[in-house]
């Protein structure tokens, strides 16, 4: 039975293949809850409307058009990244209004490691997830979290554990905690699915691509492009909890104490996935992070 997806987030990095891959269900029908104004976005969403999907013009910060968006709507799938206003005020006020226009189910921002398990205070984008989460609960409509770990995209160029340039590897404690990480697409096809799929219960939906260790990674990366990568250790967790601390002191980067909260769970393993769904669909493989590099890494040079 075809249902009516609701996707907030479509122009960003995530939204724009969550919509993909619900348009290359035969079972959704797609509508995107887009912001007005940058016309350089619009146009990227061109290939979504020729293949079906339809654009209501809303903010989450203006209801009126959630209650225009929501109308008729099975399933809301929220892919927005932001502040509290965005990630707490507007996913609930999507919830609700969604839920009274007899919307059946939430799959919230999310898109992480087991943010359910964090401490609270250590993690400002954790917290923000937690704090919506929960009123979205509260309103009653059914809610299921996508956990899939670290996008495996994460350890690529310029984003800060491998330096692909400098040939380094750079990592807290001793490099050897696994953590769960899932290609984008996977993760989008995989939320995709799920989404849609009405035996899914509420709550969390975790899945991997695969668990590995920053060295690990650092085994397969050189293993891919042939080159060595001088590891980095960049100190123990009192060390890092004290770079955290410092760096909730510095107005300047704020965003810097949560790139390294990121790093903290990544070490202590508070916040691994548990439960883990990867093999709920069978012809749906996600792919593990040597396949990820074969891919996405330049191959090693002929000897
Ligand atoms: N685990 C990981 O390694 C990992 C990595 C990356 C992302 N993520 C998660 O994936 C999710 C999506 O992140 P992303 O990087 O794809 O985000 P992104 O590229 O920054 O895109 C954010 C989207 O939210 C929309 N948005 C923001 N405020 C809005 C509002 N008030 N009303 C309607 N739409 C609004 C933006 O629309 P405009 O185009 O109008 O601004 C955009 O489409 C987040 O939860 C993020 O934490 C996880």
């Amino acid at each position: 039975m075809t249902q009516t997806v609701l996707l907030a987030g479509a122009t960003g990095m995530l939204g724009g293949r969550i919509a993909r891959r619900l348009l290359d269900r035969p079972d959704a029908r797609v509508r995107l809850l887009v912001r007005g104004g940058d016309s350089g976005k619009r146009a990227a969403l061109d290939p979504l409307l020729a293949r079906g999907a339809e654009i209501i013009e809303g903010d989450l910060a203006d209801r009126a058009s959630l209650d225009r968006a929501t109308l008729g709507v099975a399933v809301i799938f929220s892919a927005v990244q932001g502040r509290p206003d965005v990630i707490v005020d507007g996913q609930v006020a999507l919830a609700e209004i969604g839920r009274r226009n007899g919307v059946r189910r939430i799959l919230p921002s999310d898109f992480a490691l087991d943010l359910f398990e964090a401490t609270p205070g250590e993690h400002a984008m954790f917290d923000l997830r937690r704090a919506a989460d929960e009123k979205i609960a509260a309103t009653g409509i059914e809610h299921v979290h996508v956990l899939q770990g670290a996008l495996m995209e994460m350890f690529g160029p310029g984003m800060g554990t491998f330096d692909h340039e400098a040939g380094t590897v750079a990592f807290w404690g001793d490099g050897t905690r696994p953590i769960e990480v899932t290609g984008v697409e996977d993760t989008a096809r995989m939320a995709a699915r799920v989404a849609l799929d009405r035996t899914v219960r509420n709550g969390k939906f975790a899945v991997a691509g695969d668990r590995i260790s920053i060295l690990g990674a650092a085994d397969v990366v050189e293993a891919r492009t042939g080159r060595r990568f001088e590891r980095r250790p960049l100190g123990s967790e009192a060390d890092l909890r004290a770079a955290i601390a410092e760096a909730r002191e510095d107005a300047s980067d704020p965003f810097k104490a949560v790139m390294l909260a990121y790093r903290l769970y990544m070490l202590t393993g508070q916040t691994a996935l548990s439960g883990l769904q990867d093999d709920r669909y069978p012809d749906l493989e996600l792919e593990n992070f040597a396949a990820f590099a074969a891919r996405a890494l330049p191959r090693r040079a002929a000897a």
